[in-house]
């Protein structure tokens, strides 16, 4: 399998806010993840640096990850973002920082937004940059303007119901890491009785062979989980290895079912 820069997995964020993700990062800490997905939306940066802090843990250990939100695109908006991302974490550098969401109808130009991201990376304020949400068409431009050489990642949604299988296979292709948000296409992949019946082979549950399927295709996964037992699973989960037959039929559970899609997203690849 190939190396990625993101560490395989990641534990989200999405949702969870003050001692809720505090709870939540300290037992994933705890259970060996390295990588936290934040967002600047999520409103959970200072409490993600808090529980940070609080394991001990070497800075040059973890992979953190924060995403700018479509609001802070100027590039003036974007530095001051990126700068008060730091400060809310107490951190000197970020590993990760990507764009939330493209720019909705394109009003800040894609050269203004990658240009100032790249130009925090240069600083020094993030390690690598990347994107999320960014369609085909959209990443075939980002990679070709100035900065975007820089670009490691594209994080989409990828899940049994949502395999994502054109926009993966052009992201990897061009050599950037896929990351795979809303993993259990939060929480629906658990009554799918495909995934079940599989499940029941390998000992394990429907979430677990889920995540093993899409690890399997070579995307970081970043479930979210409040509890600890559930996050163990999630880890354990890489160690499934899935027949090409398995494989091929939760491939066929495939139909298009996105979890995220608010009014300002792009116009999907099909
Ligand atoms: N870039 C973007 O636009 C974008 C959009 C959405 C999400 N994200 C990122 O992707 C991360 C993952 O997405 P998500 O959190 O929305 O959804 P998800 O990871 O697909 O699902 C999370 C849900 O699944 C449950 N769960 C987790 N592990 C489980 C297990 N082993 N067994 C049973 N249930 C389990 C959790 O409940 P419990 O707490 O009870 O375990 C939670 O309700 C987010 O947290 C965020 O960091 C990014």
């Amino acid at each position: 399998m190939a190396r990625h820069i993101l560490p395989q997995p990641g534990l989200g964020t999405y949702r969870l806010k003050e001692q809720a993700v505090i709870d939540s990062v300290t037992s994933a800490l705890e259970l060996g993840y390295r990588h936290l997905d934040s967002a600047r939306m999520y409103e959970n940066e200072r409490a993600v640096g808090k529980a940070i802090r609080q394991s001990g843990i070497a800075r040059d250990e973890l992979f953190v990850t924060t995403k700018i939100w479509w609001n802070e695109l100027e590039p003036k908006a974007l530095t001051a973002a990126v700068e008060e991302s730091l400060d809310n974490f107490g951190l000197e550098q970020l590993d990760l920082v990507l764009i939330h969401w493209p720019s909705p109808g394109g009003e800040v130009a894609m050269a203004d937004y990658i240009g100032a991201l790249d130009a925090v990376r240069a600083r020094g304020l993030t390690r690598h940059i990347g994107v999320s949400n960014f369609t085909i068409a959209q990443i075939d431009e980002a990679l070709t303007l100035p900065g975007g050489e820089n670009i490691v990642t594209n994080q989409i949604e990828v899940h049994p119901f949502l395999a994502n299988r054109k926009l993966v296979e052009h992201c990897q292709a061009k050599g950037l890491d896929v990351t795979a948000y809303m993993p259990l296409a939060v929480g629906k992949v658990l009554e799918e009785p495909v995934l079940k019946r599989i499940a029941e082979t390998h000992g394990a549950t429907p979430a677990q062979i889920a995540l093993a399927w899409i690890a399997a295709r070579d995307i970081v996964v970043i479930p979210s989980s409040t509890k600890p037992a559930n996050q163990k699973s999630n880890l354990e989960a890489l160690d499934i290895h899935l027949s090409e037959a398995e494989m091929a039929e939760i491939d066929r559970l495939d139909r298009g079912d996105r979890q995220a899609n608010p009014s300002f997203a792009p116009r999907w690849d099909e």
